[in-house]
């Protein structure tokens, strides 16, 4: 099965550089606008689920406001620890002015 996409804002909504929460479909995720496109990643670090919105961000690197660690939003590769996990990245789908995020189907 394929992804699930949903329509999440509008081009017009993200100011770049900006980190916004949204949720889809109970999915705690954030959206950020770069020069090269809009990315989506999970709102919850994955060392112990600090809430990503709230940290700094930085050119693609977001730092976890509770325990430091760092993230490129674009891969969700870990950059620092103390987290050892990626990030879970969602595919973005822009249409005209409209910015979809796909959520991975359900498993069976
Ligand atoms: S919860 Fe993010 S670094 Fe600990």
């Amino acid at each position: 099965m394929s992804e699930e996409f949903y329509k999440v804002a509008e081009m017009n909504d993200l100011n770049e550089g900006k980190l916004y929460p949204i949720e889809v479909d109970g999915e705690p995720i954030c959206l950020v606008k770069l020069e090269d496109g809009v990315y989506a990643f999970t709102d919850n670090c994955t060392h112990i689920s600090g809430p990503l919105n709230q940290g700094e961000f930085d050119g693609c690197a977001i730092t976890c406001p509770w325990h430091l660690a760092r993230f490129d939003v674009r891969t969700g590769k870990v950059l620092r620890g103390p987290a050892r996990q990626d990030l879970y990245t969602y595919t973005v789908k822009i249409e005209g002015e409209s910015i979809y995020v796909g959520l991975p189907p359900l498993e069976e």
